[in-house]
């Protein structure tokens, strides 16, 4: 197995992972300067609300700069840049010349696995993770020139796979030796050590930054991400077109029944950046299964500070387990 070199040696071997709306450079350089990678979709940075993601990608290469220079002993990890590779995304083209342009060292794609994008990554020096929900996809991502994938598993928020993470894990591995990483429902260093004991080189975890001070996210957003478990979690097609997990009570407080949602099917699914969903879709919250270990709103290095705490107790309780075995 062959981590990359930018992705060894970081404070935990932990992507966090890009949010919709929520991951914007205030998480991304949090998330980075406390050691673990920060992630944002280049969709979040929205034309149409005056944002531009030339200007994001300046601060956060500035802000690590300027850390770097002041910590040489623990520089920030590396960000990365989600694209989703879908037909309805216009701004792909104009997004991946932008981060080619700036050097962005590590490129996540979603959805359609392209040659163009991993080339357009490599031309700049940067590394591609493509997320994928079986091993039929995770073949295909490799084989267009992907350099290593993300294994997004049963109980990861937003667009989720439905299987175990140790099947897709042990398929993946069967054949690919290069970069995995393994996503959903970590939110604890214990998840996050069972990643790395599984075969993955790390994990990736969205839900458990939602409830930190940096999240782009409302407070009552947080506070259902501290107040909830994996029971208040449903799986449905209905409000993208694609399978994922919302909270059941974001989805009752917007007038429908969650233990009763219809089905809806891809071709309803679109990245326009003008796209308009129901009014009541608005407050539909993504959600992974994980939330049960998330008790607080809490700062993002705090987060980061409890996974290391609970990462490092659980590889010495796994040795001393092992060595009396
Ligand atoms: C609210 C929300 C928004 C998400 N938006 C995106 C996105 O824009 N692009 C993407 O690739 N993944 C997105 N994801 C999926 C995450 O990147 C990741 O796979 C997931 O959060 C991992 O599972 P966990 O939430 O249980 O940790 C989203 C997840 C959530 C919860």
């Amino acid at each position: 197995m062959t981590t990359p070199a930018i992705l060894r040696h970081l404070r935990l071997p932990l992507i966090g992972s890009p949010l919709f709306i929520i991951s914007t450079p205030d998480l991304v350089i949090a998330q980075c300067k406390a050691g673990v990678v920060g992630s944002f979709p280049a969709l979040n940075a929205r034309e149409k609300d005056g944002q531009s993601l030339d200007a994001w990608l300046t601060r956060i290469t500035e802000e690590l700069d300027r850390h770097n220079q002041a910590n040489p002993d623990s520089p920030a990890a590396p960000y990365a840049v989600n694209q989703i590779v879908h037909k309805s995304n216009t701004r792909l083209e104009r997004d991946i010349e932008t981060c080619a342009r700036h050097g962005v060292p590590l490129w996540i794609t979603s959805l359609g696995a392209q040659t163009w994008v991993n080339d357009a990554a490599h031309s700049c020096g940067g590394i591609v993770l493509h997320d994928v929900i079986n091993n039929r996809f995770a073949k295909k991502a490799i084989e267009k020139g992907a350099d290593g994938l993300i294994a997004v598993a049963a109980g990861a928020g937003g667009h989720a796979g439905a299987l175990s993470p140790l099947a897709l894990v042990q398929e993946i591995r069967s054949w690919f030796d290069g970069p995995l990483y393994l996503s959903g429902a970590i939110a604890t260093g214990d998840s996050l050590l069972a990643a790395l004991a599984m075969g993955a080189d790390g994990g990736y975890a969205g839900s458990a930054f939602i409830a930190t001070e940096e999240a782009n996210a409302v407070e009552a957003y947080k506070n259902m991400i501290v107040e909830n478990g994996a029971d208040d979690i449903v799986y449905s097609d209905l409000f993208t077109g694609v399978w994922g997990n919302y909270l059941k009570p974001s989805i009752a407080a917007a007038g429908l029944d969650p233990d009763a949602l219809e089905r809806s099917d891809p071709s309803r699914m679109s990245f326009a950046e003008d796209r308009e969903k129901p009014k009541s879709w608005k407050e539909i919250w993504g959600s992974g299964q994980g939330i049960g270990a998330v008790h607080d709103v809490v700062s993002t290095a705090a987060l980061v500070e409890r996974l290391k705490g609970e990462f490092d107790a659980a590889r010495a309780r796994l040795t001393r387990q092992l060595d009396q075995g």
